[in-house]
């Protein structure tokens, strides 16, 4: 019985195999069920474009992201609201396996319906950067097609209300980062609304 119940759920992991990563994913830590996939959907697709989707996201910044909310210094509004408390409740050894299992999970595919001017204009920023306001072309760091690396967010198929908010909070410091701060420091609220256009039409 035993063998036919772990063969089973070995059968049903592997039919979640993610595409891009082609590696199978690994079994669901127990607090994901329930809990995070209420908010985070259980294919870490969420069904709120307040909150982000985590499927496909990089399992480095995963784990750091549930640190920084579990030590309080990612103290944006929503994180404080939403993440500070659930991130308590994840004991430091589990963070690991949860980052590994939402990485491994197919991520979003692209938005439809973003207006294709918008989409054109972020896409110009994410590629080449604008040289007179020092913004750095977005794809140095997270990489063409934004599909991220280690540290860098994976940003392609992100909700667009989610990385608006994300957007805005590092530019007023709320979401305190000596990386992205100067990147998006003079970014207008227009500028913002075209990346994120572009982000979510990936
Ligand atoms: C009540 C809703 C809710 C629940 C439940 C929830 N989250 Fe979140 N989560 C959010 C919101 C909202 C954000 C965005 C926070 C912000 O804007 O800074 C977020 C952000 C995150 C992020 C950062 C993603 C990124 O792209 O930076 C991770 C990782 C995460 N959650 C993991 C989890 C895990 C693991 C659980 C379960 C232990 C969980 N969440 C439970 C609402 C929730
Ligand atoms: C020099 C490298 C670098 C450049 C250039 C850069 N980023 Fe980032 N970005 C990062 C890092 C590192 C993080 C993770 C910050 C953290 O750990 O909280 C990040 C995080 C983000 C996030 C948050 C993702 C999430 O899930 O919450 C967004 C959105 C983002 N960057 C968008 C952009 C855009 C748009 C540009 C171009 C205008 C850009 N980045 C340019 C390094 C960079």
């Amino acid at each position: 019985m035993r063998w036919i119940a772990a063969s089973t759920v070995a059968g049903l992991a592997l039919l979640r195999a993610s595409a891009a990563a082609g590696t199978t994913v690994p079994p669901e830590p127990s607090i994901v069920w329930g809990t995070c996939s209420v908010c985070h959907g259980n294919d870490g697709i969420s069904p709120n474009s307040s909150f982000p989707n985590l499927a496909g996201q990089t399992e480095t910044y995963l784990q750091s992201q549930l640190s920084d909310f579990r030590d309080r210094s990612r103290a944006d509004h929503d994180a404080k609201a939403y993440m500070w408390s659930m991130a308590g409740n994840v004991s430091g050894n589990s963070l690991k396996r949860i980052a590994q299992y939402f990485s491994a999970l197919t991520p979003p595919g692209s938005a439809a319906g973003e207006d294709p001017v918008a989409v054109a204009a972020g896409g110009k920023i994410f590629e080449q950067g604008i040289d007179s306001e020092n913004v750095t072309a977005c794809q140095t760091c997270h990489g063409a097609k934004a599909a991220g690396n280690g540290a860098f967010p994976r940003l392609a198929g992100q909700h667009r209300d989610y990385l608006v908010a994300q957007l805005k909070a590092f530019r007023s410091n709320e979401r305190d980062n000596p990386i992205m701060h100067p990147v998006v420091e003079h970014l207008s609220d227009e500028q913002i609304g075209e990346l994120a256009a572009y982000l979510a039409s990936l």
